[in-house]
C-alpha cells in the first residue's frame, strides 16, 4: 500500500517522499553546507551572494525536514577554522547573515514546531551573536518537533577536548581523578551533543569528500552521502533524494550483513557481480 504524504511537500518532493519507507527516516541527519563561494563565483557575483542564497537552503532544508518528521538535523554553519582563515569582511558578513536568521526565523521555527539549539565555542563569538542565539534558542524551546542544531565556531576536535575538561572537572568535584570514569558513554556524555543520537546519515554538499573537523566521535558509523549540488542549490528535494539512497544502504556496523557475507553496496557491484 502507497503510503500518505505529509502535508506541506511540493510535488517533486511528494514524488520522492512516495519511494521512501516512512518506517526507515534517518532520526539524526548532519550537514556539510558547502559550495557557496564556488556558486557565487559560477554567477560572477560576490561570494556573500552565495551565503545569502545559502539561508534559503537552510530554510526549505529544514522546513521539509521538520515536514516528513526527522527528530534531529544539524548543520554546519561555521567552523573555528572558519573563523580564523577567512578575510574579516566575509566574516562579519556571516554573522550580521547569522543574527538577521536568527530574528527572522523564529516566526517559521514557531510554526513548524522547530527547536533551535548550537554547539560550538559559543562564548568566543561576538556578545551581539550569543544574545540573539539566546533569545532564538528561548524562543523555540517549548516546541516538541525536530530538534535544529547550528554548528557555530564548531571544532570537533575542540569538542573532544572540552569533552575531557569536563569529564576531569566533574571527577576533581567528586573525589578526584580516582573517580574518574572513562568510558564511551562517558564522553559521549560530556561532548556538546550529549543527549542526541549520533547521525544515522551524513550530507556533504558540494562534491568534497572531507569530515573537516565535523562530528568526529559521532559520525563513526554514520552513513556519508556526497552530493556535486552546491549548497545555495539544495532544496528538500535533495534532502529527500539522500534519504532514498540512504534506505538502499545495508548499515553492518562493523558486522555481516544478513546472508553471512560483506558484500559491496549494489550500486557499488559490477553488472556481472549484481547478475549473480
Ligand atoms: C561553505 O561554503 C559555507 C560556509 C562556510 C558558511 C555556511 C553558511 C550558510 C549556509 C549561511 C548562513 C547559515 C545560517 C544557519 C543562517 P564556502 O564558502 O566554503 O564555499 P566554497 O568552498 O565554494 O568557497
Amino acid at each position: 500500500m502507497r503510503h500518505t504524504v505529509p502535508a506541506g511537500l511540493n510535488r517533486k518532493e511528494s514524488d520522492v517522499y512516495l519511494r521512501l519507507d516512512p518506517a526507515r527516516i534517518p532520526q539524526h541527519i548532519a550537514i556539510i553546507m558547502d559550495g557557496n563561494g564556488r556558486w557565487a563565483r559560477r554567477r560572477h557575483m560576490p561570494r556573500v551572494a552565495g551565503h545569502r542564497e545559502g539561508v534559503a537552503s537552510v530554510r526549505d532544508t529544514v522546513e521539509t525536514a521538520a515536514c516528513i518528521g526527522i527528530p534531529a538535523l544539524t548543520l554546519y554553519a561555521f567552523s573555528e577554522e572558519n573563523w580564523k582563515r577567512r578575510p574579516k569582511t566575509e566574516v562579519d558578513f556571516l554573522m550580521r547573515l547569522l543574527c538577521h536568521f536568527l530574528k527572522a526565523e523564529i516566526k517559521a521555527l514557531k510554526k513548524n514546531n522547530v527547536r533551535l539549539n548550537f554547539i560550538g565555542r559559543q562564548h568566543e563569538l561576538p556578545e551581539s551573536v550569543q544574545r540573539e542565539m539566546e533569545e532564538a534558542s528561548l524562543a523555540t524551546s517549548k516546541n516538541t518537533g525536530l530538534l535544529l542544531t547550528l554548528a557555530l565556531n564548531y571544532s570537533a576536535r575542540s569538542e573532544i577536548v572540552d569533552a575531557f575538561r569536563s569529564l576531569a572537572e566533574a571527577a576533581s568535584r567528586n573525589g578526584g581523578l580516582a573517580h574518574m570514569e572513562v568510558d564511551e558513554q562517558s564522553i559521549s556524555d560530556h561532548l556538546y551533543t550529549r543527549g542526541l543520537p549520533d547521525p544515522d546519515l551524513v550530507i556533504r554538499t558540494s562534491g568534497e569528500m572531507r569530515l573537516s573537523n565535523f562530528l568526529l566521535w559521532q559520525l563513526a558509523y554514520s552513513e556519508i552521502y556526497v552530493t556535486q549540488t552546491l549548497w545555495p542549490d539544495f532544496r528538500g528535494v535533495q534532502l529527500l533524494e539522500s534519504i532514498e539512497e540512504y534506505q538502499k544502504r545495508d548499515r553492518r556496523y562493523g558486522g555481516l550483513g544478513p546472508d553471512g557475507h560483506n558484500r559491496p553496496h549494489p550500486s557499488h557491484r559490477t553488472h556481472a557481480e549484481a547478475k549473480r
